[in-house]
């Protein structure tokens, strides 16, 4: 189960005593003692196996196999705070993206600076126990991977980002290096597409900008898989700094 399905399903164990009843197999009815016992033992384990496993949802951003910033990691879809309707749109449409069943989609997060891109992101990173880089570092890690002396092959660090369940690639466009990046991103967004994964690609250029410099190969793909939010509007980081 999800993070998000897994809070309902504790709220509910611990409010609704029918349900729990009939999760722990003692039938409906006034209970003796010893009976209300062993109801409440029940009980207490199934809450504590599912705090356990949100825990693993929760911490997950802190860890290094999360690939997300130290700066980033206490960022969840709870402390986005939508100022107005536009940002109320943005973060339903990540959320909605995260709880789509079986989803082999794209989504484009496109625009200003600091507008909380990269927050979203990285909420579902831990929505989905996924993983994020940024384009920098991905391309970081695959010119590094030619040297011999490393501890990764290129094929290895593409089977990763090719196979990863959930990924985020962030601030695309960003690098000096544009044919590297264009030629690193369309062959993971094709295999990605093949092997039917989600992938959510993070960028301050304008959207048409993006999709071209993806290239025509993925351009037809993105249109049958994409879905896009354009983020507009103030800085949070000047927002924050004036309210300090
Ligand atoms: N709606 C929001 N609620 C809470 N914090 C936000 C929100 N939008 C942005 N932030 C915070 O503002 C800072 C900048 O956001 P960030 O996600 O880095 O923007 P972007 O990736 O679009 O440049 C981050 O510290 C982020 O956590
Ligand atoms: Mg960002």
């Amino acid at each position: 189960m999800r993070e998000i399905e897994l809070e309902k399903e504790l709220e509910r164990i611990r409010n609704d005593e029918s349900y729990a009843r009939t999760l722990t197999g003692i039938p409906e009815g006034k209970l003796t003692e010893d009976c209300q016992q062993v109801f409440d033992y029940y009980r207490k384990e199934l809450t504590e196996n599912i705090e356990a496993e949100l825990n693993r949802y929760r911490s997950w951003n802190k860890k290094a196999e999360s690939g997300v910033p130290k700066r980033y990691a206490g960022c969840c879809f709870g402390n986005y705070h939508a100022r107005n309707e536009s940002e109320r749109k943005w973060k339903q449409s990540v959320i909605d993206f995260v709880e789509t069943e079986e989803n082999d989609g794209v989504l484009l997060m496109t625009g200003a600076r600091g507008t909380g891109k990269t927050h979203l992101g990285v909420s579902a990173v831990r929505a989905l126990k996924g993983h994020y880089v940024n384009m920098e570092d991905l391309i970081y890690k695959v010119e590094s991977s030619l040297n011999f002396k490393s501890p990764q092959t290129e094929e290895e660090i593409f089977k990763f980002y090719t196979e990863v369940d959930f990924l985020v690639i962030d601030e695309i466009g960003r690098s000096l290096k544009r044919e590297k990046e264009t030629e690193i991103l369309s062959y993971i967004l094709r295999k990605r597409y093949d092997n039917q994964l989600p992938v959510i690609v993070i960028s301050n250029l304008d959207k048409e900008v993006l999709v071209k410099m993806l290239g025509g190969a993925v351009k037809d793909r993105l249109d049958e898989v994409a879905v896009s939010i354009e983020f507009k509007g103030d800085s949070y980081r000047i927002l924050k700094r004036k309210a300090a």
